[in-house]
């Protein structure tokens, strides 16, 4: 059966702040400057993400839609939507909340729900300008 990529989005808020704990102030505003902020700052994430897979030739889905949407729901939006990552996100405790890292975290929710039989690719909106894809 053909390989066909299916694609969805969602979109979710959160706050976060870029910083190592084993920095000086003065270290992080030099590397990570207005993203370093002590108050945190939010964006507006958009997620896409693909998947790729044979058509099942019985139901002609390559994935079941409501499948995809209920594992984002709890793999990303129950996680992430309106929390502080680097505070509220065990994920983010020693881990820089950069738009790489978000990406790598994102991907390793959803793989793990996603039979291997499926390419898996996602890619993270973080402002109007700047995106990040993983695999790479
Ligand atoms: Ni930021």
């Amino acid at each position: 059966m053909p390989r066909v990529s299916v694609f969805r989005k969602i979109v979710f808020n959160a706050a976060h702040r870029l910083y190592r704990k084993d920095w000086s102030d003065e270290k992080n505003k030099q590397v990570f400057d207005l993203c370093a902020n002590p108050s945190y700052h939010g964006h507006n994430y958009r997620l896409d993400v693909k998947v790729t897979g044979e058509i099942n030739p019985e139901t002609g889905y390559v994935i079941d839609m409501n499948e995809l949407k209920k594992i984002l729901q709890e793999e990303v939006m129950d996680r992430f939507d309106h929390r502080n990552l680097n505070l509220d996100c065990a994920e983010f405790t020693d881990l820089n909340p950069t738009g790489e890292n978000i990406s790598v975290v994102i991907y390793n929710l959803l793989r793990s729900r996603l039979n291997t039989s499926y390419d898996l690719q996602i890619r993270l909106w973080e402002t109007e300008r700047n995106y990040f894809e993983y695999p790479a």
